[in-house]
């Protein structure tokens, strides 16, 4: 079904019908195309919402149509490398995912075709790479195409009847040009024109959809694919699309290349210098050198070799690659995300960042900056941005966004072992300016200034968890959570405080008043209590009949250092959470009428998403309590069960269904009659802390001030490891043969260390 390579960094599968897309996404930071095995997928420029490329039919059937098709036409047969859409399947198949670029290979009647699809940094388009052979001599027709629409999904739902007439779609020479002149959009001047060429003349072209699919029929089989002729059509009003017609000839045994480029310029005539530049000789080549150059230099940062094969697979790869797009898209768009709406979440943004900050510092910073814009003077943030949109934030005072900015800007200042980013200034959303410090401080100014009858921070519109968003509506629920949140962020600022010369104390010593009140209030016996609502009731308590205990007070009263009884706490998470695949977030689930049916806290069904799912995000936190608790076989089961191959493996590939190459969101619960779907792969804060929970936890090689320390919690099915790590400018080569802290000092000249 799919086979791993590591060597070149890939995911190769042999069946296009996986149980959902299993995707890629490919991006130079600018134009991004999200790609499934069976060729399925989106195209956009910057924004989804705004500069969509093509349709892709979210929730439709069949799944994953429209994508980015080329239609191999021979004699009457006719069949697409990617598999899909065509009735008519490649006798040989296969499809490979790698980092920034996804290929087909395929063969049918003697002619064997690879299409290698990747977007380079030199254009903004996607590239499409065609390698055709023949065992005969064959007078071949293709039809590369691509189902265009609306740049703005939401406004095509909702006006396309009026507004598709204002889309055109020509031929300018060679290339086919897009138009999105729609009234009122967003952003005319900075809106693109899409531009579709190859670089072989087309003996014909269409830009009507209808034209080239004909009435009643769909991708799967073509009026004009059939027709093996395309009839020029223009569309001034309409549905659009790109198709193109390209007639080959092949001799027996001889082999064509052919680049087809879909791309996006700002005006005609940088179209025409776009594409020139893309048919320029070696331009492909050069592109895809650089595409693996870039890859290789961003991966070397941190490599491992370890006898968990699956696990190095991860940690060397698929991780940080899948983190770093989930950098990149927040939660913004994929095959579960429309990409109508949500642009950076601060809270998830923040969280994304720890797992730039290895790799790459100043992007790192720049994206730290951009949510501490969103900060307003009395410590309190936005919840989510749309500075690509231009559109209005959502200004939801959460409590717990403000105080993810301080533990991201911690990280840089570890990985640097500098102060000097906390010196840059950058602007509030509400007006005036203040170095990244004072931002900082005013995070906790705003958690002192909002704490509850109890002491504890209060809810306001929810902490991380989304679901709690019920129990702060009359401004008095507080979250346990976020007082341990809160703490955990105290320590990091009074350290700060210290290297900067000033006060600490005052940051301590609300950490030990907050941390006495969480033993005091908040400890329940076997657990720790997960927050009070505006009626004073306590949730997640062994005295309520329902969602009796919560995963993430327990991993988080270890992590803030703050629960006297840790240990205690998550023993009960692994007595009463945890499953086979997973730790489930809340047991038992909810019904829809708890607490009350006017005031329940959740609408979803038990076992899904928010309620008593295996949330995998809130397992990476157990991960990191339990290597702080120093026990490396729990550290281990709950790292290696949420394994994607593995988690895969063991629900069975139709009941998992998502990506065996990334993590999920969440998986179904054991309360659910889907025990084991994974659901919303590739785009969630899995991604970033669980990278963080094997390296710096597992592995547990940390930045610290002074330098770099080495406190793995290993079991034995993770040594010996050999780490690469390259850290302020130096590559640090470390053997790890057992569980003993070292520390490398800053000043040490020594690269070679082993354990
Ligand atoms: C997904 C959301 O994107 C994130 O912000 C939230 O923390 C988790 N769900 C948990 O509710």
């Amino acid at each position: 079904m799919y086979k791993f390579n590591d060597k070149k960094r890939e995911i190769t599968f042999d069946k296009y019908n996986t149980p959902t897309p299993w995707m890629n996404y490919l991006s130079n930071g600018t134009f991004h195309t999200m790609i499934s095995q069976a060729g399925g997928g989106v195209a956009f420029y910057k924004s989804p919402q705004i500069w969509r490329i093509n349709h892709y039919r979210f929730f439709h059937l069949p799944t994953d149509r429209s994508g980015f098709y080329t239609y191999i036409k021979d004699g009457n047969d006719y069949w697409c490398p990617t598999n899909e859409p065509c009735k008519t399947k490649p006798e040989k198949w296969s499809a490979t995912h790698g980092m920034g670029y996804t290929r087909f290979e395929a063969e049918r009647n003697g002619v064997a075709v690879t299409a290698t699809y990747f977007v380079g940094e030199f254009e903004n388009a996607l590239l499409w790479n065609l390698k055709i052979k023949s065992n005969f001599d064959k007078k071949l027709v293709i039809f590369p195409y691509v189902e265009l629409g609306m740049m703005e999904f939401m406004r095509e739902l909702q006006w396309q009847c009026y507004n598709k007439h204002q889309l055109s779609c020509y031929n300018m020479g060679d290339v086919l040009v897009y138009k999105y002149g729609v009234e009122d959009q967003p952003k005319p001047d900075e809106t693109p024109l899409v531009y579709f060429s190859a670089d072989v003349p087309p003996t014909a072209f269409d830009c009507d959809r209808d034209e080239f699919i004909g009435s009643y029929r769909s991708e799967e089989n073509p009026k004009n694919v059939e027709n093996g002729k395309c009839t020029n059509s223009t569309m001034y009003g309409g549905d659009p699309c790109f198709a193109l017609e390209l007639d080959i000839d092949l001799k027996a045994g001889e082999e064509r290349e052919i680049n087809i480029f879909l791309g996006t310029a700002m005006t005609e005539g940088d179209i025409q210098k776009s594409v020139e530049h893309c048919k320029e000789a070696g331009f492909v080549k050069k592109s895809f050198d650089a595409l693996l150059a870039h890859w290789d230099n961003y991966l070397s940062r941190f490599q491992c070799e370890i006898p968990d094969k699956d696990a190095q697979t991860m940690i060397n790869i698929w991780n940080p690659y899948q983190a770093e797009r989930n950098f990149q898209f927040s939660r913004n768009i994929s095959y579960y995300a429309t990409g109508t709406f949500r642009g950076i979440g601060v809270r998830d943004t923040a969280q994304d960042i720890l797992a730039m900050v290895p790799f790459d510092i100043r992007r790192a910073k720049d994206k730290l900056n951009l949510l501490f814009t969103q900060q307003y003077q009395d410590g309190h943030c936005n919840h989510y941005c749309f500075p690509t949109e231009g559109w209005e934030p959502v200004t939801r005072i959460h409590s717990d966004n403000h105080l993810w900015l301080v533990m991201t800007a911690y990280h840089i200042i570890m990985e640097e072992g500098k102060l000097d980013y906390l010196d840059e200034a950058v602007s509030f959303y509400d007006g005036g300016s203040a170095t990244v410090w004072e931002h900082i401080k005013r995070s906790i100014d705003f958690c002192m200034k909002n704490l509850g009858e109890n002491g504890f921070p209060l809810m306001l519109s929810s902490d991380w968890n989304d679901m709690l968003y019920k129990v702060c509506r009359k401004g008095r629920g507080e979250s346990i959570w976020t007082a341990m949140q809160f703490g955990t962020v105290l320590r990091m600022i009074a350290e700060l405080a210290k290297l900067k010369g000033e006060e600490e104390q005052v940051y301590l010593d609300i950490y030990e008043n907050q941390k006495r009140l969480v033993n005091e209030k908040a400890w329940d016996g076997d657990w720790y209590i997960r927050c009070i609502t505006d009626e004073g009731k306590y949730i997640g308590s062994k005295k309520e009949p329902q969602a009796k205990i919560w995963l993430n007070t327990q991993s988080w009263s270890v992590i803030s250092g703050m629960g006297e009884n840790g240990m205690r706490a998550m023993d009960s998470v692994k007595k009463y959470l945890d499953t086979p695949l997973g730790i489930k977030k809340i047991d038992p689930a909810m019904t829809t009428d708890y607490p009350t049916k006017d005031e329940n806290l959740t609408s979803y069904n038990k076992g899904c998403g928010e309620n008593g799912s295996v949330f995998c995000h809130a397992n990476t936190w157990a991960i990191i309590a339990e290597c702080i608790l120093k026990r490396p076989e729990n550290a281990y089961k709950y790292y290696h069960q949420l394994l994607p191959m593995i988690a895969q493996q063991k629900a069975g590939e139709w009941r998992y269904k998502a990506e065996p190459y990334v993590y999920a969101s969440n998986i179904f619960g054991p309360e659910s009659d889907k025990f084991g779907l994974a659901n919303v792969s590739w785009l969630t804060g899995t991604a970033a802390w669980m990278y963080i929970a094997v390296t710096q936890y597992m592995l547990g090689i940390k930045p610290k001030w002074d330098g770099l320390e080495i406190d793995p919690c290993l079991p034995g099915e993770m040594l010996p490891a050999k780490v690469t790590r390259i850290f302020r400018g130096r590559k640090y080569n470390i053997t790890i043969t057992k569980n003993k802290r070292t520390f490398i000092a800053a000043d040490d000249e020594n690269e070679n260390i082993v354990i």
